[in-house]
């Protein structure tokens, strides 16, 4: 019969694709339990928008095949990994993880990137906020066709929700008092830091930041109150666009705040007739600027005017049309998004020393198999 090493040691060969570490180093692998030659066992994803999820579950059960077992009862569970010096920072115990979505030029879809990309997360299951730090000009309630002003209850604001995302924007309060948006830097400075610290964001395993263009006070002051995971640059595929986004990653690395990577957005035009793709803006934008930071490249959303109707009639296409070739490109680059996540926090915990190396995965034996475990063989 077989016994927990030789689950282990076989498992042991499956490596994760992206973190290139095997599942059982990592810790990936919990309750193991061996019941009349039934092995049932737990499956601990890295995050639950894991892009190699059905890679690593075929590996796994072809690895159990392997041993001769042809009984496995896998479940499949994800729990994100906190990408960022969480002991360090008092403000946000509960997120694990901070994103911020910045671009060197106005307009070019931070802000549709970062509402899409934060439900295409939720939609995974993964717990996601959405903090518009665009206090000039918000635009998020609109985006998420969310009207009603949060609440303060004990002192702390509570997020509006939508779809699965608590969210936070200056918005919501000039729809209360029909001011516009006229601060000077300290106030944008105080209202940025107010909206991380006094918000109740509750447990979340993304913190997506919606930055307001360009290197001013929003991104200073958030680089300097909180530690964050990573940034996300946005930027379309023409050279002015590109050339203004090497400044804003050249202002991130002098702040020393990694980069998570670019996304090109209104890279392309589909024919809905033949898919011919039309690069209208020009081409490899966001290649361009990855190569040359070599930093990630995250990958491209189309210009389509489904996007454009969705943002601004509060309806993100990733729900008003979740099966549109425009939803699933949002939903890909989420995926990808949360794999290099996980690798930065994979990296913070060898840092730290506190990786599960060698350590036992939680093992719940049954009777007949605690016998066979201490007489192995
Ligand atoms: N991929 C896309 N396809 C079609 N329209 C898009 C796309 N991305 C953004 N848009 C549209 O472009 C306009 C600008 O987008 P958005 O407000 O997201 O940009 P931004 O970078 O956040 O702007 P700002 O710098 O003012 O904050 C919006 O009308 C939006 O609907
Ligand atoms: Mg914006």
């Amino acid at each position: 019969m077989v016994t927990v090493d030789q689950i282990l040691t076989i498992l042991k060969t499956v490596v994760d694709p992206e973190l290139h570490k095997d599942i059982v180093s990592m810790g990936m692998i919990k309750d193991i339990a061996i019941h009349d030659g039934r092995v049932a066992f737990t499956l601990e994803l890295t995050t639950p928008a894991c892009p190699f999820n059905s890679d690593i579950e075929q590996d796994v059960r072809n690895a159990i095949a392997n041993i001769g077992v042809k009984d496995l009862d896998l479940k499949i569970t994800a729990r994100v990994m906190e990408g960022r010096a969480v002991s360090m920072d008092e403000l946000l115990p509960g997120v694990k993880n901070i994103l911020a979505v910045a671009s060197g030029k106005g307009g070019v879809g931070k802000t549709t990137v970062s509402v899409n990309l934060s439900l295409a997360l939720a939609r995974t299951g993964a717990k996601v906020g959405l903090l518009d730090a665009d206090i000039y000009g918000p635009s998020v309630p609109l985006m998420l066709g969310l009207k009603k002003a949060p609440e303060v209850i004990n002192n702390k604001i509570e997020p509006a929700f939508s779809e699965g995302v608590k969210c936070i924007s200056m918005g919501f309060f000039y729809e209360q008092s029909q001011q516009a948006g006229i601060y000077r830097g300290p106030i944008v400075s105080g209202i940025v830091k107010q909206f991380l610290t006094d918000v109740n964001w509750g447990q979340l395993d993304y913190l997506i930041i919606d930055l307001p263009p360009g290197t001013g006070d929003a991104p200073l002051t958030l680089a300097q109150t909180i530690p964050v995971t990573g940034i996300i640059i946005v930027t379309t595929p023409q050279d002015v666009a590109m050339n203004v986004a090497v400044k804003a990653i050249g202002m991130f690395n002098k702040l020393n705040v990694p980069i998570v990577g670019v996304i090109e957005n209104m890279s392309y035009m589909q024919c809905p007739h033949c898919h011919e793709q039309m690069h209208v803006f020009g081409k490899g934008g966001g290649q361009k600027v990855s190569e040359q930071f070599n930093i990630p490249f995250l990958g491209e959303i189309p210009l389509h005017a489904h996007i454009m109707e969705g943002s601004d009639f509060g309806k993100p296409v990733v729900i008003s049309d979740p099966e549109s070739m425009q939803a699933h490109t949002f939903s890909k680059v989420a995926k990808v998004i949360a794999g290099k996540v996980s690798i930065i926090a994979a990296e913070i915990r060898s840092q730290e020393g506190s990786e599960t190396k060698g350590s036992d995965p939680d093992i719940k034996l049954d009777q007949k198999q605690t016998q066979s475990a201490s007489h192995p063989g």
